[in-house]
């Protein structure tokens, strides 16, 4: 990870190295938080943050599923981030507010424990490297599945079912493959580990519906609105591994891995990115990065220096 100057933490921008907390931290032990990944990207007006209002009602919501009380409002969150982005000065950085309960007591209910507050934001670059960006990643059913409804609230971004995915990709990644498809308890496709997943038949998209076990992703929903705007149709249904299997196209979708080709499922392979795959990846980068007056309303700008210029 590249160290950046500052992070916000409970109300305050504070140096890198003094962003700490208590081990006795309920959050450490039990893992009771709740987090967002968002990017921000360079774009001809300045670093612009895409989506970053929908990732803070979606960070809302985790901790409402955690009956976690944020001590922060959306919007006091929101010019935290921007904050954050001048005083690091990076455009181009992916940003993660973490909102987990703190130091109190340590029985397993969280009640009367505080909620601590974090931003972090550092340069990432391509999550599945960028060959797999290009030319598409190698996947494997996970034998791991995801966390249904009624184990933790998968609609949830909670720290703690971060688990189940770390132990799915690090399987994959044992393996020799780059990411791990885990399918619901029922045994349809739900998510990567950290990416929503698409499937291409016959000119049509589909992807796994809400009700899946899937993160409700915010790529996810940019690309079933690109896509319809496109001219493809999209279907939300339950889907299993031989769709996969018998796929035109598949690829995968996060603000981490932005729009992933795969090149292969469980050593089956799907080729090279096919065309409605490449389309839909370029129309994104596009978008994100400010080149799509179509989706301008996504980006909400940080004030930069170039941005303040430019005003
Ligand atoms: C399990 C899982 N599914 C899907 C996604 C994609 O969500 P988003 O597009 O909002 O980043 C993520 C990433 O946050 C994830 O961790």
């Amino acid at each position: 990870m590249q160290e950046l100057e500052k992070i916000w933490m409970n109300g305050e921008l504070i140096d890198w190295a003094d962003a700490k907390i208590h081990v006795g931290s309920h959050g450490l032990h039990y893992g009771s938080g709740v987090f967002e990944g968002i990017r921000a990207y360079e774009t001809p007006k300045g670093s612009a943050v895409f989506r970053l209002t929908e990732h803070l009602q979606r960070l809302q919501n985790s901790a409402r599923l955690l009956n976690m009380e944020l001590p922060f409002t959306l919007e006091e969150l929101r010019s935290a981030s921007m904050k954050l982005i001048g005083a690091n000065g990076v455009a181009e950085c992916y940003l993660r507010p973490i909102a987990f309960f703190g130091y109190g007591e340590l029985g397993v209910a969280a009640t009367g424990n505080p909620v601590d507050v974090v931003i972090m934001s550092w340069p990432w670059g391509t999550y599945l490297g960028v060959d797999g960006f290009e030319k598409g990643i190698r996947a494997k059913i996970s034998s791991w599945t995801r966390v249904g409804p009624n184990v933790i609230p998968h609609v949830a971004k909670a720290t703690g079912i971060y688990l189940n995915s770390m132990l799915a990709v690090m399987e994959a990644n044992r393996g020799g493959y780059d990411e791990a498809i885990l399918l619901t308890d029922d045994g349809f496709i739900a998510d990567g580990s950290g990416e929503n997943v698409f499937i291409v038949k016959d000119g049509t998209i589909y992807t796994p519906d809400l009700a899946a076990s899937i993160l409700p992703g915010i790529t996810r929903d940019t690309i079933i609105q690109i896509a319809e705007d496109l001219g493809y149709p999209v279907v939300q249904k339950q889907l299993i591994r031989t769709d996969l299997y018998l796929a035109d196209e598949v690829f995968m979708t996060g603000t981490a891995a932005e729009v992933t080709p795969l090149r292969e499922v469980d050593d089956q392979p799907i080729g090279a990115p096919g065309p409605i795959t490449l389309k839909i990846q370029t129309a994104y980068l596009d978008t994100v990065r400010g080149k799509s007056e179509r989706w301008s309303h996504w980006l909400e700008y940080a004030s930069t220096e170039r941005a303040r210029a430019e005003a």
